[in-house]
């Protein structure tokens, strides 16, 4: 029998990505706005990277797992088109963290900067594809993000617990 719920490491990095993708947004947003020679730029870049790492990083280790441990089948009550939008919008957001994470880096390898986290903004060069990449298909996660959590919701809400299953709640 498949378990119940999603493996307990798996519960934590979904809630630490979470957490880390709620600053990064704010953080990128801002910091490629803020004019240079303003003391919040640098540090603002350092963190932006250090959490985009670290993103980058828990979403290779939950598709470790995801392969490696037992996963809960799908939600009772998602069946046919709703199952196939449920498998790709997951499948979409894995996608997503990961180009986002590694279109960030590359911007960096691309200005001839190396992988540090702690870098000099004014060393960047902002015209390089990556760059576009990166700051284009911040739309195209934040669309995920937004039919992920009206389909999570939604289901919470009109069909059955849904949030236990990432370990929020105990379940009814
Ligand atoms: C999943 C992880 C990530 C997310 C969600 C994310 C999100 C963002 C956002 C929202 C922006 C602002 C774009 C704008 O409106 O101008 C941005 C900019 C930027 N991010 Fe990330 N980022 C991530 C990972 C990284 C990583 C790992 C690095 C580098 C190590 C990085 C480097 C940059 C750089 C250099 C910019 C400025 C790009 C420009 O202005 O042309 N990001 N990011
Ligand atoms: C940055 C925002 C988010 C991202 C990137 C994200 C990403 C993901 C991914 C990739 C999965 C699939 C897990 C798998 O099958 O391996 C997932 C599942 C899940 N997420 Fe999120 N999520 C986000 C926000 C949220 C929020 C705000 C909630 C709560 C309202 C939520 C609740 C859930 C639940 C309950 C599941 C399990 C669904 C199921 O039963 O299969 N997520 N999330």
């Amino acid at each position: 029998m498949s378990p119940t719920r999603y493996p307990r490491v798996m519960q934590a990095l979904h809630w630490l990505t979470v957490l880390a993708v709620v600053l990064l947004f704010p953080v990128g947003y801002v910091m490629a706005r803020i004019e240079f020679g303003s003391p919040l730029k640098t540090p603002l870049f350092r963190l932006h990277a250090f959490l985009g790492y670290a993103v980058l990083i828990m979403t290779v280790l939950r598709l470790y797992y995801k392969f490696r441990a037992p996963q809960p089948a799908p939600p009772a009550e998602v069946r046919g088109a709703r199952l196939a939008l449920y498998r790709l919008v997951h499948a979409l957001l894995y996608v997503g963290l990961l180009l986002m994470g590694l279109s960030g880096p590359s911007v960096f390898l691309q200005s001839g900067v190396g992988l540090s986290p702690w870098v000099d903004p004014g060393a960047l060069n902002f015209k390089v594809p990556a760059a576009a990449l990166h700051v284009n298909f911040k739309y195209a996660l934040l669309a995920l993000i937004g039919v992920h959590i009206v389909g999570v919701v939604s289901y919470q809400v009109a069909k059955g617990d849904v949030l236990s299953r990432m370990g929020l709640g105990r379940g009814r």
